[in-house]
């Protein structure tokens, strides 16, 4: 297993991305400011299937990563 900084997470690529790494059982840390250049909702419904595995990680800024193995850092991207 290796882990992976996948940026723009919520997005088109990075959310496949992001599911194809933890398919292969690979840690994923994403980052993604849910910005609202479009629908902030389609974000955070792109987040929820990658929030429910174990080894994901969500931060909205890199300096905000301090990583403890197998927790996720955010599990609930609507508390932003
Ligand atoms: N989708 C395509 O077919 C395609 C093709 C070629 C190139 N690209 C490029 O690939 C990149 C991703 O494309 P996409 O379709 O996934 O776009 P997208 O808009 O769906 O995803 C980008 C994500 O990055 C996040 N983001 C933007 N600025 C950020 C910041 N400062 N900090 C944290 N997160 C930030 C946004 O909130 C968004 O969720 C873009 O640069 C795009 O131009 C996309």
């Amino acid at each position: 297993m290796k882990r992976y900084l996948v940026t723009g997470v919520a997005g088109f690529i990075g959310a496949n991305v992001a599911a194809a790494l933890l398919r292969a059982g690979h840690e994923v840390v994403g980052v993604d400011n849910i910005n609202d250049y479009y629908d902030p909702l389609l974000k955070h419904y792109r987040l929820r299937p990658l929030l429910a595995e174990s080894i994901f990680h969500l931060s909205k800024r890199i300096w905000l990563m301090r990583l403890p193995r197998k927790r996720c850092l955010q599990t609930d991207p609507f508390m932003w």
